[in-house]
């Protein structure tokens, strides 16, 4: 079984021209394209469909961070062209059984739980379990990474208790190079960057470096 991490760009763009740009220049060297938040707030689910239209061959993701309306998002992103879509952690349950309903309408959809600001994570996660919940983002947010937040030994128990209990972990927030040897205890999915990609003079070879990070932690595909 190949259990090297998979690597995701994440397009948080507020211009849409910006965006397609950058997917074109770097889709070869990852796995996943996500259209970030912003972007889709920026520039609409169109946004979507236009990276599903330049991308014909990777899995897009559509990081709408549902809140309510689980069914009527994940139809949005799902019909504009996205094979995942995202639903927040602080949503109801029942909001993600609605997103997740309408994956399983579909063939081949997927929703993630992002854990963006949660705070009950013991008393969650076994809720998710019960309902199917099968992939989750665990992130450290941009913001609290502005106030001093890090990646720290406690953030990667969590990481192994959610990955112990079943579900697929993507991890996201600040990832680096320089930071993939600390989660080499993990065996997580995938790994989520933006910055270290797209806002580098060079984000081939920053994507490059990061595959390469990657596959020096965990082995090779
Ligand atoms: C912000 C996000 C970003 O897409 C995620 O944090 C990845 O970006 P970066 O690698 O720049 O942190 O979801 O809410």
């Amino acid at each position: 079984m190949n259990t090297t991490p998979e690597l995701q760009l994440a397009l948080d763009y507020v211009r849409l021209p910006s965006a397609i740009a950058m997917a074109l220049r770097v889709q070869e060297y990852v796995d996943v394209i996500e259209i970030g938040t912003p972007l889709i707030k920026a520039a609409g689910i169109a946004s979507v469909a236009a990276i599903r239209e330049v991308c014909p061959h990777k899995r897009v993701l559509a990081d709408m961070k549902t809140p309510d309306v689980g069914a009527l998002e994940a139809a949005m992103a799902f019909d504009a062209g996205a094979d995942i879509m995202t639903v927040i952690a602080g949503a109801s349950i029942d909001t993600v059984r609605e997103a997740l309903a309408v994956a399983r309408e579909r063939s081949g959809k997927t929703v993630m739980v992002e854990l963006t600001g949660v705070r009950d994570l013991d008393r969650i996660a076994p809720e998710w379990k019960t309902i199917g919940v099968t992939d989750l983002v665990f992130h450290r947010e941009w913001d609290a990474e502005i106030h001093g937040k890090s990646w720290t030994d406690d953030l990667l128990r969590e990481i192994r208790g959610l990955i112990e209990m079943g579900f697929n972990v993507t991890v996201t927030g600040g990832i680096t190079p320089g930071i993939i040897p600390f989660f080499k205890s993990v065996p997580v999915t995938r790994f989520i960057a933006g910055r270290a990609i797209h806002a580098t003079d060079d984000p081939v070879a920053s994507a490059r470096a990061l595959r390469e990070a990657i596959a020096d932690v965990f082995g090779r595909p």
